[in-house]
Order: structure tokens, then C-alpha cells, then sequence
């Protein structure tokens, strides 16, 4: 499974330092066969999504057109070409989630959020996906916040769930060892 990294504080650093950042990146990557993905993961890490300008400078730098780019953004759903808020939030929606109450998982979510599937919170702190399957269904249903895996996740806990993403935000000394 190919993992996000969703957690940048991206909205401190001006597109400048962003698209300088990509550049390194691209400095690395660029000869190397089968670039493009890895790339475009490390340009979503950056900016926390993949704007316009970032696609156009990897189509550019590795010598693809920049269709051949926004194909390849448009065919994974990890990819996301509109900001993203600080932490992801994927609901599994797989027969598996489904049937052991996925579905009710995502509603509470998104009364507790105010939030429709493909939004970001106002405060830009949550962005509510669905996906198909995590490939832990015996521990069904199943939500990810960034890289972090819920098992047995229930519609009456997931304000509890999210709470913990909360503090750490408001309480960036706790995370420290
Ligand atoms: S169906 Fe949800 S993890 Fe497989």
C-alpha cells in the first residue's frame, strides 16, 4: 500500500520554497527509470496536494507530457489535485467494512466532521475519503487517519478517534519523546 505523507505543515512555506523543494526532489529522481509515481508522492508530501504548476514542472523535468501527468493523477485515488486539509481521513467502505458497519463509521463521521466525502473541514484540519479495501478486513471496519491504521473502528467512537488528532495539533509537545 502506498502511503501519504499528508501531514506537512505546507502553509507555512511560501510556493517559492515549495516548488524549490520539488526541484530537489526532481534533481534526484529525474534519470532514474519509473520516476514519475514516486515523484508525484514526494510532490504531494510537499504541497499536501498536487497543484497545477507542481505537475507541470515534473512533466516538464522528466520529459513527459503534462497529459500524460494529470492521466496518472486522475487514475490513483491517492493522488489529490485540490488542497487537502493537515490529516486524511479514509473510511473503508469494502464488502467487509461495509457489512460490519462501515457505512454507519462514515455518517457519524461526517455529522461529526459537517463534512461530505472529498471536503475539508473549514478549519482545514480533516479531509473525509472513502476507499475500497486497507487488506485488514478480519478486523473490520477499518479507517486510516494519515498513516495510521483503526481497527473495529465504532460509529459511537470516532469523536473520540478524531479528538486525539485534535490535541496533537493544539499540543505539538506532547508528540515529542
Ligand atoms: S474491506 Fe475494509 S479492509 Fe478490506
Amino acid at each position: 500500500m502506498i502511503r501519504e505523507n499528508n501531514g506537512c505543515h505546507c502553509q507555512q512555506a511560501s510556493e517559492q520554497e515549495l516548488m524549490a523543494r520539488l526541484d530537489e526532489v526532481l534533481e534526484q529522481y529525474k534519470h532514474k527509470p519509473g520516476a514519475l509515481i514516486p515523484v508525484l508522492q514526494m510532490a504531494q508530501g510537499i504541497f499536501g496536494y498536487l497543484p497545477e504548476v507542481a505537475m507541470k514542472r515534473i512533466a516538464l523535468v522528466l520529459s513527459k507530457s503534462y497529459s500524460e501527468v494529470a492521466g496518472v493523477v486522475s487514475f490513483y485515488s491517492f493522488f489529490s489535485t485540490i488542497p487537502r486539509g493537515q490529516h486524511l481521513v479514509r473510511v473503508c467502505l469494502g464488502t467487509a467494512c461495509y457489512v460490519r458497519g462501515g457505512a454507519r463509521v462514515l455518517e457519524a463521521i461526517k455529522q461529526h466532521l459537517g463534512v461530505d466525502v472529498g471536503q475539508t473541514t473549514p478549519d482545514k484540519m480533516f479531509t473525509l475519503e472513502v476507499a475500497r479495501c486497507f487488506g485488514a478486513c478480519g478486523l473490520a471496519p477499518v479507517i486510516t487517519i494519515d498513516d495510521d491504521v483503526h481497527h473495529r473502528v465504532k460509529a459511537n467512537r470516532v469523536e473520540d478517534v478524531l479528538a486525539k488528532y485534535r490535541e496533537q495539533e493544539h499540543e505539538p509537545a506532547r508528540r515529542k519523546p
